[in-house]
């Protein structure tokens, strides 16, 4: 490789900034959730979020997605800093997210389910295609043959791969999840690891906040790790579990079996 490798690495992650946080705080009366926080993230990327419970994880998502205000900081996305911004707006804008409890229509099957996502493009088309469509996404997380079971008696594993489905539909640019493994057996988080990496492999950005170290590590590209509010490491998997700041805070040091 030539000397300039490192130079073009850099203009070129700055070209593809997907959306770059720039001293992003959200205070919660005395108490700083999110300080001081500054990172990007790149088209096409699959970056994890780890930290202790508390560490502000949520939070941050609430800001991306307009569900709170910053107390202070930027948010910019396409060039236009959307912090503040309600969540109608920036979901228009293509964020997407799903939450770390899923809360489907519990009444609704779950082809019905999966028919939410696709109403505001398809307002004017035929019921049909909107089945259709619907059809086509529980297929994609294996669920179509649970189709017409209302979401109240589904199990947790499906109700997560619902969720997934949902947020798929969009067609996000920028995908939040939060801890879509949370609850999963070893198989199930094996079958959203998948999905989550499919969707990946076709171009989606996704961002992840997970606690289950092994099958997250395994997944994304860069990690960042919050811890007080504070964003305290960020690098590759590899490096994150070697990094002694985040050893002490949060990893312990069996976490270098996890990469
Ligand atoms: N709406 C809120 N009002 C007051 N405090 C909050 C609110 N939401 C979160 N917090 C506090 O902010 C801190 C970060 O919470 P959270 O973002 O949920 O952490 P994590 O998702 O990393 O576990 C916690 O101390 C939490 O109690
Ligand atoms: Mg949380």
């Amino acid at each position: 490789m030539s000397l300039n490798t490192s130079k073009a690495t850099e203009s070129s992650s700055e070209d593809h900034a997907l959306i770059v946080i720039k001293n992003l705080s959200k205070y919660f009366e005395g108490l700083k959730a999110v300080d001081q926080v500054n990172f990007s993230i790149n088209t096409g990327e699959l970056v994890g979020i780890i930290g202790p419970n508390g560490a502000g994880k949520t939070t941050l998502f609430n800001l991306l997605t307009g569900f709170l205000k910053p107390t202070e900081g930027e948010i910019v996305f396409d060039g236009k800093n959307i912090a503040g911004w309600p969540p109608f707006k920036i979901a228009k804008l293509g964020i997407a997210r799903t939450f770390q409890l899923v809360r489907p229509f519990k009444y609704l099957d779950a082809l019905q389910n999966a028919m939410v996502p696709h109403i505001p493009k398809n307002m004017f088309k035929k019921s049909s295609t909107l089945r259709n469509k619907a059809i086509w996404s529980l297929i994609t997380v294996d669920l179509a043959e649970k189709k017409n079971y209302p979401a109240f008696i589904l199990p947790h594993g499906d109700l997560k791969r619902l969720d997934l489905a949902r947020s798929f539909a969009v067609q996000p640019r920028l995908l939040l999840l939060d801890e879509p493994f949370s609850g999963l057996s070893f198989e199930e988080a094996f079958r959203v690891q998948r999905l989550i990496r499919d969707a990946h492999e076709k171009g989606m950005s996704i961002v992840i906040v997970e606690h289950k170290l092994k099958i997250l590590m395994q997944l994304v590209e860069r990690v960042l790790v919050l811890d007080q509010g504070k964003l305290i490491g960020e690098g590759s998997p590899k490096s994150i579990v070697n990094n002694e700041k985040v050893i002490n805070a949060y990893l312990g040091t069996e976490a270098k079996n996890y990469v």
